[in-house]
Parts: structure tokens; C-alpha cells; sequence
């Protein structure tokens, strides 16, 4: 059961790529969306390219603990009580060695990529406690599951986000609560629009498919996961990266 009939479900870092394929799919299947990022311009003009009326914009920075609340607040006074929270928004961060990595660069990272996330969530349970009914998803990273050189704030936020979750869905369990973590491979959004054609062969290269995933075959596995078909899913994580992560080519 992958309608969302007129649920009501927040998704940050909408405006583009990831979030806004899954803001898009969830609209299709029925769901009132609320599409939170920075950029109010952008986020506009892609609310009014869908032309429904079970989507709206909220901009805000999720870094920015009042005005992410203050988001929330409108979302719910749009669209009523939230049944799901895609918690989507991240930074890449900067590389650089760890023994110059700016403290403050990678406070920003951890804020945004992992601290915004628990605020979004502190927002929303209250009322989904109360409804005994929520479903909680969060975007990780094969990050989350692996080291990676020159990028510790993102791989520490990636790795918290996952643990997030875990806490998240066990301590929730008990109300009908759902959390669980979505790990994209690489996937093809703005994201990488600055890496170079060929960099972009020495990743494909790396995917047993051979191939980058896209934003929609990222968002079919988060609208399930997400929705009510997912009710005996909770505390996972799931990775859509074409085999990536869980394999060893030789
Ligand atoms: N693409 C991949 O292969 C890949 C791999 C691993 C993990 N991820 C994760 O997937 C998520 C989405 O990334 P993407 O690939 O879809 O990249 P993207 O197209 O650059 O989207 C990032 C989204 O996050 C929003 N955002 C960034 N900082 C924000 C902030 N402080 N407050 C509110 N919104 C913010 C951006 O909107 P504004 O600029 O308008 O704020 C944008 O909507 C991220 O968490 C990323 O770490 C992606």
C-alpha cells in the first residue's frame, strides 16, 4: 500500500535532486508534501511546475533550529498533522586533510548533515506519539557504513545519522513509530554537476551496474519506505547504489 491518501509528510532538501524526486512521487501517490530547503525561489517555481495543490513550500535553512521549526509550524498548520518526515538535506562538505580540516567547516557539516535532522525529528514525534502513527526516513551515505579519506565531518555526520535512526526507531517502537535510513550509491543530481565527465567514468566504473542510479529509482525505495506498505520496517537501512556497497570485484 504505497498511497499516501492525503497523508501529510515533510521532506527537507527539496528543491532539487533526491528530495524533490521523492517530493514529486509522494504528490503522485497522493500525500500533501511539504518541500523545505533554502533557496525559496527555486523551491517555488518547482512547487508551481507541479501544478497541485497537495504541495507547498517552506523555505528554510535546517541549520537554523528556529526557522526549521518555524517551517515545520507552517507545514502543519497548511497541511495538519505530519505521518512522514523525509529528513533529505545534506552538504557534501569540503575535502581536505584531517589535521587542517577547519573546525568550523566541520561544525557547519555536522549541524546541518546530522544535528538539523534530530531537531526535525523532536518537532514531529510529539504529535506522531499522540496519532500512534509516523514513519520517519532519513538519507544517509555509503558514508554511513564506510571510512572515506579527507571528508571526516561528512563521514561523522553520515555514520551519526545512521545511529540516529537506530535510537530513533527502537525507542519509537513502541507507538507505531517507523524510522529507518536510506543510503544512496551514487546517484546522479546537481550534486555532482561539478565533477568532471571523467570522474564521473572512474565512478561508474565502480558500480557493478556500471552505471550512476537516478533520482527516481532513489525515490521509489523512499516513498515505500516511507509509506504505510513498509509497517513491519523499521531501524534499517537500505541502499540504492546498484550494488555498490556490498560487494568486491576482483
Ligand atoms: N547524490 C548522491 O549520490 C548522494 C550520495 C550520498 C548521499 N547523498 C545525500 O543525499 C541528500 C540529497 O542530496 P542530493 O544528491 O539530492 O543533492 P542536491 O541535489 O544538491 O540536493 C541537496 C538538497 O539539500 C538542500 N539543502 C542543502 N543544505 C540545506 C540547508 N542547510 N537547509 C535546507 N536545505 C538544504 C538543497 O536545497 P537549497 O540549496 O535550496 O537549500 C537541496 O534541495 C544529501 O543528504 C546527500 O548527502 C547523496
Amino acid at each position: 500500500m504505497t498511497d499516501f491518501a492525503g497523508r501529510h509528510v515533510i521532506v527537507t532538501g527539496a528543491s532539487s535532486g533526491i528530495g524533490l524526486a521523492t517530493a514529486r512521487l509522494l504528490v503522485a501517490r497522493g500525500a500533501k508534501v511539504s518541500m523545505i530547503a533554502r533557496r525559496a525561489e527555486v523551491l517555488a517555481e518547482r512547487v508551481d511546475e507541479m501544478g497541485a495543490r497537495n504541495a507547498a513550500a517552506f523555505a528554510a535553512d535546517v541549520g537554523d533550529r528556529a526557522k526549521l521549526e518555524d517551517a515545520i509550524a507552517a507545514a502543519v498548520h497548511k497541511f495538519g498533522p505530519v505521518y512522514g518526515l523525509f529528513a533529505n538535506a545534506g552538504l557534501a562538505g569540503n575535502f581536505a586533510p584531517a589535521t587542517d580540516y577547519p573546525s568550523d567547516l566541520f561544525e557547519k557539516i555536522l549541524k546541518v548533515n546530522l544535528t538539523s535532522v534530530f531537531w526535525a525529528m523532536q518537532a514531529v514525534l510529539p504529535a506522531m506519539i499522540e496519532a500512534k502513527s509516523g514513519s520517519i526516513l532519513i538519507t544517509g551515505s555509503m558514508a554511513s557504513k564506510r571510512g572515506m579519506a579527507m571528508n571526516p565531518a561528512y563521514v561523522a555526520s553520515k555514520h551519526g545519522v545512521l545511529g540516529l535512526s537506530r535510537a530513533i526507531a527502537v525507542e519509537m517502537a513502541p507507538h507505531n513509530v517507523r524510522c529507518n535510513c536510506i543510503i544512496p550509491g551514487f546517484i546522479e543530481t546537481p550534486a555532482f554537476d561539478l565533477i568532471p565527465e571523467e570522474q564521473k567514468g572512474k565512478i561508474e566504473g565502480r558500480v557493478p551496474q556500471r552505471r550512476m542510479g537516478s533520482a527516481d529509482e532513489l525515490a521509489e525505495v523512499a516513498v515505500f519506505m516511507l509509506s504505510p506498505a513498509a509497517s513491519h520496517v523499521t531501524a534499517q537501512d537500505w541502499a540504492v547504489d546498484g550494488g555498490t556497497l556490498e560487494t568486491l570485484e576482483v
